[in-house]
């Protein structure tokens, strides 16, 4: 197997682009695509400084890496969500690449900042546990973004996750989420910018840029993610791709090419508010449709509901 730049000896092959690459090669690749991908939605500019929101595990610390690597100036954003060992471990990870790198990573922790965790918000809230733990990260991610003053948030979001959602989106025709599934939401409304600069990047392809890079990243999947969804897209989409290599990135890109803007809306919002925002939720001063946001209304019910925990410090107070 054989390099297709310097036809020295390959340590990985990419199907989807029918050839093998060497180390070298392979991580120009990975950042090549990245920056044609940020390139193409303009979704940076010389002199941005971006937020990156850091799991801990291989697509956030991926990009992370990259966006340093092509000069970007990056800090990570890391949010708590109370998951058990998981959780701990993946500061760990995001810890450890920050010091390594030199890089400023702040840290948020929903326990100890805002008094109710993952699981137990999601029980009294009555929502699964994957939608407390989205709706916070958007939160607390623009809330950051908003507070230091950076002009976009990035998130890790690569082609696996894309192409998911895709086919999750498409299989109920929600219209509404498809007109927002962009690898860019210009900043509006008073959210920042967002922007998935790995969406040309596959999950096999950030683990093994992880890997060839010598980060360490935190390999367990999230344990309440079990039961989810998307994981079975995503399954389906790898048999497919395995028998038809480039069909991922086909469903993906042609929909953004020739389907997304048929389903643009007159004012796309943030994806955790039903209509355009109005108003500073009385709370906590993000921008929401209705009185209060749907964060701070989450964080009423949870802590309304649920007993303090070992590590909570305090409970926050949260005015109606
Ligand atoms: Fe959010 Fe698992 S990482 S529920
Ligand atoms: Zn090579
Ligand atoms: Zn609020």
């Amino acid at each position: 197997m054989k390099c297709q730049v310097c036809r020295g000896p390959a340590v990985i092959d990419v199907r989807r682009h029918n050839a093998n690459f060497c180390q070298e090669h392979f991580l120009r690749l990975c950042r090549d695509q990245t920056a044609k991908t940020i390139k193409q939605f303009s979704m940076l500019s010389d002199g941005d400084r971006v937020l990156v929101a850091v799991s801990g595990g291989k697509d956030s610390l991926a990009v992370w890496d990259i966006l340093t690597e092509l000069g970007y100036d990056a800090d990570g954003f890391y949010l708590g969500l109370g998951i058990g060992e998981y959780s701990d471990t993946s500061l760990d990870h995001a810890r450890r690449f920050a010091e390594s790198r030199g890089l400023a990573l702040h840290t948020e922790d929903l326990l100890r900042d805002h008094g109710f965790d993952v699981p137990n918000g999601s029980r009294a809230a009555k929502r699964t546990p994957c939608s407390a733990c989205g709706l916070s990260k958007r939160h607390r991610f623009d809330e950051a973004a908003r507070r230091g003053g950076f002009d976009a948030v990035v998130t890790g979001h690569n082609l696996d996750d894309e192409a998911a959602v895709l086919m999750g989106n498409v299989l109920h025709w929600q219209t509404d989420y498809l007109s927002r599934q962009l690898p860019i939401l210009p900043e509006r409304h008073g959210f920042p910018r967002k922007v998935k600069p790995l969406v040309r990047l596959t999950e096999r392809d950030t683990a093994a840029y992880c890997l060839l890079r010598g980060i360490d990243y935190l390999v367990d999947e999230c344990p309440m993610a079990v039961g989810n969804k998307h994981l079975s897209y995503k399954a389906a989409l790898n048999d497919i791709e395995y028998d038809s290599p480039g069909a991922k990135h086909a469903f993906y890109f042609r929909f953004l090419d020739q389907a997304a803007h048929r389903f643009a809306p007159s004012d796309a919002i943030d994806e955790s508010e039903d209509v355009a925002p109005v108003s500073p939720c009385s709370n906590c001063g993000a921008p929401c449709s209705n009185e209060v946001c749907a964060f701070c209304s989450l964080t009423m019910r949870a802590t309304e509901a649920v007993p303090i925990e070992m590590g909570a410090t305090r409970r926050r107070k949260v005015s109606r």
